[in-house]
């Protein structure tokens, strides 16, 4: 069970619970929807890791992409972004984005910054 100091202390500073531990599915990242964006979960060598499910090369989904080590891998054309810095393997391919995320106990939280919170309805920032 979480700790609810450690909750309060990780919603303050932004951050949402997203999905258990127990719903990462090894190799294949897990899709979860939050603040308007599909993110994947993924399950690295090192840590769980939250990326956005859009593919920068040809803005396609990488929800059936593989995880292998601290990377994933789209299915499309099969390019490498780790998943830590979102740097693609290809020098001219731009990062994936990638989200800070906690787990405490057996929850994965995620902090998404400037997302639709910060928007209207029409996705304009909100000034
Ligand atoms: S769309 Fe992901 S590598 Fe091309």
């Amino acid at each position: 069970m979480t700790n609810s100091t450690e909750s309060t202390n990780l919603s303050e500073r932004g951050y949402s619970p997203v999905c258990e531990i127990d719903d990462l599915q090894g190799v294949m990242p897990t899709p979860v929807e939050h603040k308007g964006k599909t993110l994947l979960i993924c399950q690295g060598d090192s840590e769980v890791f939250a990326v956005d499910e859009i593919c920068p090369h040809e803005n396609r989904s990488m929800r059936y992409g593989v995880v292998r080590g601290d990377s994933i891998i789209c299915p499309h054309h099969r390019y490498i972004f780790n998943l830590e810095s979102g740097r693609c393997r290809r020098r001219r391919c731009a990062p994936v984005e990638v989200y800070d995320t906690e787990v405490r106990d057996d929850t994965v939280w995620v902090r998404v910054v400037g997302a639709s919170e910060d928007e209207d309805d029409d996705g304009h920032a909100q000034h």
